[in-house]
């Protein structure tokens, strides 16, 4: 099997918002960087069952037997790929991660509680919380060098510094304990992490069980990048799965839509191991689930039984070219960190004179790459701009040319 990929001409031509929403103050196209969405297509096996159910009609509301398939396809997936034995009946059928989170915040969360955000963070955690009328906390991540891990006060809680390679951002956690101490009602996980990359060790993800364990919060950890771990090197683990008290704090929300590039075809997952929060969940989801789209729903489960061949050659390509990212940025100002997993990456300008414009600003108007401004992504991020590498090598090195091209 191979993977397609395209020329930007036929990206543009496809109309996809990735190739169409970004473009220059003069009108001019741009590379599309930005929203995660892969410059691949699907899967063979997934676009055939989804070419079937339109040519036999297959285009109504969920019928019951295909949220049976999905909660059956999503345990065995999260079994296979990751050892997480779950019961297909903790598995709920959503519309997508983002509904799933908002209600999770109107019916589970205490009204008004402040909500915690890790920084940088997917911009929707940003600004989703207010909209419903919970305060964000923003609590900006650390770099390991920035954190001693002998002897002062930051040994008791980021035990998990030490086995961090250097320059990877790791949870603040005295940040969120303060969060918690504030009265926070909910801290929005996200692993792996958009945008830095991250996969979250267990170390960290027990250090903040045992945090959050102390409070009456919940955790929404969102996993939906999940399916791509580029770095062969590290493990997914899954927040929920550590205990079962964490899970009696957890939703869990995952989807094939990234892995499989099928993100507007709305058909997610929530895993909810714990009775109680199942049970409360049962007393609103089916109005979460409404928005599913059939379609989405069948692509899901080929993704997740069936094209694991074409899932894992895309992640040989975007291996390739975050590591090409890190070659050619090494030893310049640049600040960037190969992920381990997602395609989105993440890049510091601090030292680099842009005139005064920020980092997306200049690639946009500059080399022509159209990438999100760090600065939607928390507060402290000015000089950041997140970088989508979902694509042929070719754009990956008219991405990472445009980069350097700023210097
Ligand atoms: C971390 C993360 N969560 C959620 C979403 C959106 O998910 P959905 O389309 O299922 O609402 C995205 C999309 O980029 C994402 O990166």
């Amino acid at each position: 099997m191979s993977v397609q990929t395209f020329t930007p001409q036929q990206l543009r031509d496809t109309g996809s918002l990735k190739w169409t929403g970004i473009t220059r103050s003069n009108g001019d196209p741009t590379i599309g960087a930005w929203v995660a969405e892969m410059d691949f297509g699907t899967a063979p096996e997934v676009s055939k069952v989804m070419k079937d159910a339109i040519d036999n009609g297959l285009l109504g509301y969920q019928p019951p037997w295909l949220e049976g398939a999905i909660q059956e396809a999503t345990a065995s997936f999260q079994a296979q790929r990751f050892g997480w034995d779950i019961a297909p009946s903790d598995v709920r059928l959503v519309a997508s991660v983002l509904p799933a989170l908002k209600e999770t915040i109107r019916r589970c969360v205490r009204p008004g509680a402040p909500i915690i955000v890790p920084t940088p963070a997917y911009m929707p955690f940003l600004t989703i919380p207010g909209a419903l009328d919970h305060p964000v906390i923003e609590v900006p991540s650390l770099r390991t060098p920035s954190i001693s891990t002998s002897g002062d006060e930051d040994e008791a809680t980021l035990p998990y510094a030490a086995s961090v390679s250097p320059k990877e951002w790791i949870l603040d956690l005295d940040g969120i304990r303060r969060g918690l101490e504030a009265g926070a009602g909910l801290v929005i996980l996200c692993n792996p992490w958009n945008p830095t990359g991250r996969v979250l060790s267990r170390d960290e993800l027990e250090a903040l069980g045992h945090l959050v364990s102390q409070y009456d919060a919940l955790v929404f950890s969102d996993e939906i990048h999940s399916p791509l771990i580029i770095d062969p090197t590290v493990t997914f683990t899954s927040y929920a799965r550590l205990s079962p008290t964490f899970a009696a704090h957890t939703v869990t929300a995952t989807a094939a839509s990234k892995g499989w590039n099928i993100a507007g075809l709305p058909s997610a997952q929530v895993i909810l191991p714990d009775a109680a929060l199942r049970e409360k969940w049962d007393t609103f989801g089916s109005e979460v689930a409404h928005g599913a789209n059939v379609i989405g729903t069948l692509g899901a489960i080929a993704a997740y039984t069936s094209a694991d061949a074409w899932q894992r050659e895309v992640i040989d390509i975007i291996r390739s070219n975050a590591d090409d990212a890190e070659k050619a940025t090494a030893g310049t100002p640049i600040d960037y960190v190969r992920p381990q997993g997602t395609y989105l990456t993440w890049w510091g300008f601090d030292g680099v004179d842009l005139g005064g414009l920020s980092p997306a600003k200049a690639l946009r108007e500059g080399p022509g790459i159209g990438v999100n401004a760090g600065l939607s992504l928390g507060a402290d991020y000015a000089q950041w701009a997140r970088i989508n590498l979902a694509c042929s090598p070719d754009v990956a090195r008219t991405i990472i040319d445009g980069a350097l091209s700023l210097l």
